[in-house]
């Protein structure tokens, strides 16, 4: 029986570090936790543990605390790293720029330093379609030149691509998520925004549960079919599997090996848009929630929000053959197990 191989999951009890947790173990490799807990709960590790059947290792802390991530490296010996640990709403970087400048970039900054130090030289990282601003074609491909971010967020994740492209001594699989939304099947984790929701669907289903009023649709006169914004909706569960393919690619592909003998055709830093490939509208994914559970929606259209791209959406093809990894999960069962999870939480 080979020793399982160490990842640090920095934000693992977050949405998606949390969904992540689980496929991880499910594909044989031992998660390390770390997390603030500045948008998750620590019930979340309560419920990874009966999930998982054993209480996985979780150290509360911060990735800016360079002491705190050396001493991890120095007990856990992990073997690569996947770094979800950021701030992730759009309305609130516009609101809140510095927050997540220090957090989304100088924190990396901390983490890869450390990395070093310790050299552990693979990265998983979660990246995001927001670097692409508003693109002038969809479906975008990672060729897609990037165009200014619409938010200080998507600056920070900008600025963060360069800094791990610059940083060609670590082999990074950089992970550009399209919306992330849904929850595991049991129902026991999912999306648990602490406060007011930023995003679509947390917003809708508290809103289903009598929770806030109603939902207000940002802005109903874009230059789309039905004049709401359109995003690529993938299942919170296929993005954790996409990251388990791209840590397997990580420890199969050698390609650090051809990069640190100089092969010109070989890069240490690989970029991949994870999305379906299919494009919905606000009001489509409405439709389809009203549809798929049987419960009606309260909602008006109201005015635009600073930040928000018209459109999105991902080309999948490179993801496809490179990773092998497609989407599985279709909208109805993202919208079905959203919908279980705020019943249940
Ligand atoms: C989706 C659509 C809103 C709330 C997210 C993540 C970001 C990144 C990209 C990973 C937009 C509309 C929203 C509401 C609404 N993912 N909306 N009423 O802004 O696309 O960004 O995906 O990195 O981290 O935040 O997602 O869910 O906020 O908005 O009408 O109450 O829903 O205008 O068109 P967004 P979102």
């Amino acid at each position: 029986m080979t020793a399982k191989r160490n990842i640090l999951v920095t934000g693992g009890l977050g949405f998606i570090g949390s969904h992540t947790v689980l496929c991880l173990n499910e594909a044989g490799y031992n998660p390390i936790i770390i997390d603030n807990l500045h948008n998750s709960k620590i019930e979340v590790l309560d419920a990874l543990e009966e999930l998982l059947g054993y209480r996985p290792v979780f150290v509360q802390g911060d990735v800016n605390d360079e002491a705190l991530i050396n001493g991890l490296f120095v007990t856990h010996s992990p073997e690569a790293v996947i770094h979800f640990a950021a701030h992730k709403a759009v309305g609130e970087s516009v609101d809140n720029p510095l927050m997540y400048y220090q957090n989304n970039v100088v924190g990396l900054i901390t983490l890869l330093a450390a990395m070093k130090a310790q050299d552990c030289s693979k990265m998983v990282f979660s990246s995001s379609c927001t670097v692409y601003g508003e693109p002038e074609t969809v479906p975008v491909k990672e060729s897609t030149p990037t165009r200014p971010a619409a938010s200080p967020y998507g600056a920070t994740k900008q600025m963060a691509e360069v800094i791990l492209k610059d940083n060609n001594w670590c082999e990074v699989q950089c992970l550009r998520y399209f919306n992330p939304v849904g929850a595991h099947p049991t129902a026991k984790i999912g999306e648990l925004p602490l406060g007011v929701p930023n995003n679509l669907i947390p917003y809708l289903t508290q809103t289903v549960a009598g929770i806030r009023e109603k939902l207000t649709v940002y802005g109903g006169d874009y230059h789309t079919a039905d004049g709401t914004c359109i995003r690529d909706y993938i299942h919170v569960m296929d993005l954790a599997e996409a990251h388990v393919a791209a840590i397997d690619r990580l420890f199969t592909s050698q390609r650090i090996q051809k990069v640190l003998e100089g092969d010109p055709s070989t890069d240490a830093f690989e970029v991949f848009n994870i999305g379906t490939g299919v494009g919905y509208s606000v009001l489509e994914v409405i439709n389809a929630f009203e549809k798929a559970t049987g419960e009606r929606v309260n909602y008006s259209v109201g005015n635009r929000r600073a930040g928000d791209v018209v459109a999105v959406w991902a080309d999948t093809e490179k993801v496809n053959q490179v990773l092998g990894w497609s989407a599985k999960r279709d909208l109805a069962t993202m919208m079905k197990d959203a919908w279980n999870w705020q019943k249940n939480c």
